[in-house]
């Protein structure tokens, strides 16, 4: 299937669930309003791959990326690492709760996919 529908109502807010879809792992992350506010005001100078977080996601609580370290290609581990987002074990790349590389050897951000959101409980990823 080239398209997922995924309930949003199952992933509680601090919660991040991995879904398969088009055989890569896809994270979808229900964010904190701490993580929101966080994100929303890193300085893009910081980072190796700038990108503002509004410009990663559709509605500021989800976020939604493919979950392939853009480094070799690990599966990251959610909620893990010195940025708070995504950590990759095989080498030590950082990922804030924006899916963008802080720190370690990837050099670019998780991957974001597109998607919409055609009621307030769904989201169609594909
Ligand atoms: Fe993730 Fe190397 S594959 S840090």
């Amino acid at each position: 299937l080239s398209k997922i529908e995924i309930k949003l109502s199952d992933i509680p807010e601090g919660k991040n669930m991995t879904f398969k879809w088009r055989g890569k792992p896809l994270f979808v992350r229900h964010r904190t309003e701490k993580e929101i506010a966080a994100e929303a005001t890193v300085d893009l100078s910081e980072l190796r791959d700038p990108q503002h977080d509004k410009d990663r996601v559709v509605n500021p609580s989800w976020v939604i990326v493919i979950g392939v370290c853009t480094h070799l290609g690990c599966v990251p581990i959610a909620n893990a690492g010195d940025y708070g987002g995504y950590y990759c074990p095989c080498h030590g790349s950082h990922y804030d709760a924006s899916g963008r590389i802080r720190k370690g050897p990837a050099p670019l951000n998780l991957e974001v996919p597109y998607y919409e959101f055609p009621d307030d409980e769904t989201v169609i990823v594909g």
